[in-house]
């Protein structure tokens, strides 16, 4: 798998150590300018790493992989309120995009955001994992042709996210996201995976079978992946 660079670390905060040094390397060269972020724990060293830094953002566009549907930007349970809570408050960017969840109209904010993305291609996304190898909200099954969407997600994601929904919010059924053709068309993916829970998506990925049955595995098919893991495969 010459594609792909798999980076093996002992710990979150070393993995975050490791993108700390792949994006400062991307900015100092100019060649980052729209950056894809990502939301969900394993995030959280890697954006407190950049608020303690000096990496100068402030020429970056940003654009987030999904947002639930029917959750307001205020809720702490939503993305946006994520991104705010732990990044964009603490540290300045060009433009932050993040998916309108509780837009009137879904297909068309998908249009516009599949748009936007166009007009900036993305130079590097950032990427967790589900236990179930889904990207973004790309649940197994769905086409690698996809662009932004509206995605339902499995009762697997639901049960694993709801843990984290506070205040007795529900969690909803369905969320919008970027397609698995929309983060294939960054230049460079990163992608991180920390603790056994993600042992079976990060094995499908190395066994080197592309399967639709575990999103993950299209990585295969990127010219430029990194993978930052804890775990011994
Ligand atoms: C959510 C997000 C994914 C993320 C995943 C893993 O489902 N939609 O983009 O990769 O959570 O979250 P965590 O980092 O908390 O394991």
């Amino acid at each position: 798998m010459k594609n792909l660079k798999l980076i093996k670390v002992e710990s979150p905060t070393q993995g975050a150590e490791q993108v700390y040094e792949i994006i400062k390397d991307e900015l100092e060269s100019g060649r980052l300018n729209v950056l894809g972020l990502a939301t969900g724990s394993t995030m959280v060293p890697i954006y407190d790493k950049w608020i303690e830094s000096d990496l100068d953002f402030t020429n970056i566009v940003t654009f987030n992989l999904d947002e639930y549907i029917g959750i307001p930007a205020s809720s702490p349970n939503s993305y946006a309120y994520f991104m705010n809570e732990h990044l964009f408050d603490k540290k300045e960017f060009r433009k932050t995009n993040i998916p309108d969840g509780m837009a009137e109209d879904l297909a068309e904010e998908c249009e516009a955001y599949e748009e936007l993305l166009q007009e900036y291609p993305l130079d590097l996304q950032l990427l967790g994992v589900g236990e179930n190898g889904h990207i973004a909200f790309n649940e197994p099954g769905t086409s690698f042709d996809s662009v932004t969407h509206v995605a339902r997600l499995t009762e697997s994601t639901l049960g694993v996210n709801s843990q984290y929904f506070e205040n007795d919010e529900k969690i909803p059924e369905t969320a919008l996201t970027m397609g698995i053709s929309s983060i294939l068309g960054a230049k460079k993916l990163v992608l991180l995976a920390f603790g056994e829970k993600k042992r079976a998506a990060i094995t499908k990925l190395l066994e080197g079978d592309v399967t639709v049955e575990w999103p993950i595995t299209k990585l295969l098919r990127h010219d430029d992946v990194t993978v930052i893991t804890d775990l011994e495969i």
